[in-house]
């Protein structure tokens, strides 16, 4: 009878066919390792807190915060709603940088095993993670960064042609989320809180390229003021990192064109 060698064992061929080998498979989910993760509790007045979480080889940032609320301290404070980059409110400084945290992925930005998990820049802390957005969103308000037409639901659909020079500056900006990660990013709030920022800036250069809104002398005469487009250094931290790819600078230099010639020459609309 034939022998063979199995890991120094002797074993007749007749016993061979009767073994079973356990062969542990990997499993892109297990946790090899912990991550160290720094989260800031308080509001304005706080301090960072260390939790452990499990690593796995897809988690997102939010799925980190996600965790340790659910599984840590129920207490955590923070925000979210969509968890696939469409509503804009899951926002957080991560590891120093603001970021869209439902769609960074911690393998593409930690190193090592530690994780540092803030709230946004440039904005009151309501408690933990969360901030008070109402300044950002008033500042919209302020750059008239909202549409106003003048068809009823009587008129027919206006009709813009895609390829119209319009349409195309209008869509460059269009697919801002209002995530607040450009203002966060923004020096020139840092030091002066009355500017209007890159993500007002840029909603109100995406409604000035609108054809169908009536308000675009006002919008000029609000953001040709002290704290509107020429505040902008060009530093381009907000093109920088805008998760949508979006460039504020690019319709902030558009702003400062179009204010300087309503103001010296005219614009179709009238003069500043
Ligand atoms: Fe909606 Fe992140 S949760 S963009």
């Amino acid at each position: 009878m034939g022998l063979i060698i199995v890991k120094n064992y002797f074993i007749s061929i007749k016993n061979l066919f009767d073994l079973t080998f356990t062969i542990p498979r990997y499993n892109s989910t297990m946790s090899e390792t912990n991550l160290k993760v720094k989260v800031w509790r308080g509001a304005e007045q706080g301090e960072f807190v260390e939790y452990l979480v499990p690593r796995n080889s897809n988690q997102t940032v939010l799925d980190v915060v996600t965790y340790i609320q659910r599984k840590l301290d129920p207490t955590l404070s923070y925000r979210f709603a969509c968890r696939v980059g469409m509503c804009g409110s899951c926002a957080m400084t991560v590891n120093g940088v603001a970021r869209w945290t439902c769609r960074t992925h911690v393998a593409k930005i930690v190193e090592g095993d530690a994780l540092e998990i803030a709230p946004l820049n440039n904005l009151p802390v309501i408690k933990d993670l969360a901030t008070d957005m109402r300044e950002f969103f008033n500042k919209w308000k302020g750059a008239v960064g909202f549409f106003k037409g003048e068809q009823t639901r009587h008129d027919d659909f206006a009709i813009v042609k895609p390829d119209s020079e319009e349409r195309q500056l209008a869509n460059a900006g269009i697919e801002c989320i209002g995530c607040a990660v450009c203002y966060a990013s923004c020096d020139v709030v840092a030091s002066r809180s009355n500017y209007l920022g890159p993500a007002a800036l840029n909603r109100a250069w995406t409604l000035t390229n609108d054809v169908r809104d009536t308000q675009q002398l006002d919008r000029l005469r609000a953001v040709a003021g002290d704290a509107g487009c020429h505040t902008c250094h060009t530093h381009g931290s907000c093109t920088e990192r805008c998760p949508k790819q979006l460039e504020p600078t690019a319709g902030i230099s558009g702003l400062k064109k179009l204010v300087a010639r309503a103001a010296v020459r005219g614009t179709k609309w009238g003069k500043l």
